[in-house]
């Protein structure tokens, strides 16, 4: 009776083996979705959505953020100013949200750990990380009227103002 298939060892092996892959298959998503943490408030989405898409500040380290918050009368050739009390507060956002902050999740810590650290780059678009996810889309793509640019998440992303990018939630525009 003592078949090489069923027994009861091998049966307690196998479900052990079933359960372990579901687990991980479960988890897997978690850990590793597209999922940025966002400020709470409007104050971010409203100042900084205006224009563009509320960027996920994991999507850039603090060093990045300081360095654009102390220079926006002259935003990428724009005037995006604040009042202090404003620029502080959503500075600290920044900072607390970054991509180099110890509580970042896995896809942060990815597009920290892509940035040199010297480097405190202004644009997430020219980022080694962004041209890895996208480096299936066609470039007749990007230069279709409703996107316009790359740094217009939203246009594909539905979801990019609540930190959200992952595949399910992605719809191209014809
Ligand atoms: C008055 C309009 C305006 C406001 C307000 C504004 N921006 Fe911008 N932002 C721009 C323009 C214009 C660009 C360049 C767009 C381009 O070339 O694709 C830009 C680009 C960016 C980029 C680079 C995007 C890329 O290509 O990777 C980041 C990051 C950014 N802005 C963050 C912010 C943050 C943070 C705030 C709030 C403090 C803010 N912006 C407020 C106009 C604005
Ligand atoms: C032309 C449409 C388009 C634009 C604009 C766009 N993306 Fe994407 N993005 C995609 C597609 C398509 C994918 C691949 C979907 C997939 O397989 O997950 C993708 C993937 C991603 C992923 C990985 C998702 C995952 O599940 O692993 C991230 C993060 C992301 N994009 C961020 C951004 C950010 C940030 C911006 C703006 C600065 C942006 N994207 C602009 C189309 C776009």
């Amino acid at each position: 009776m003592d078949h090489a298939g069923l027994n009861w060892k091998n049966l307690l092996t196998l479900a052990l083996a079933v359960g372990a892959t579901a687990f991980a298959i479960a988890r897997a998503p978690a850990d590793d979705e597209a999922i940025f943490p966002m400020p709470a408030g409007k104050t971010y989405l409203n100042e900084c959505g205006s224009c563009h898409t509320a960027f996920a500040p994991g999507l850039l380290p603090a060093r990045s953020w300081r360095k654009m918050l102390a220079g926006l009368t002259d935003h990428f050739g724009e005037d995006a100013s604040l009042d202090e009390p404003q620029r502080l507060a959503i500075l600290k956002d920044l900072e607390t949200l970054a991509a180099d902050t110890p509580q970042a999740n896995l896809r942060m810590r990815r597009i920290n750990g892509a940035i040199p650290g010297n480097a405190a780059p202004q644009r997430i678009t020219e980022s080694g990380y962004f041209k890895f996810m996208h480096d299936e889309v066609p470039r007749h793509i990007w230069q279709r009227k409703k996107i316009g640019t790359p740094g217009n998440c939203l246009a594909c992303h539905t979801r990019a103002n609540e930190g959200r990018y992952g595949e399910r939630e992605v719809r191209i525009p014809q």
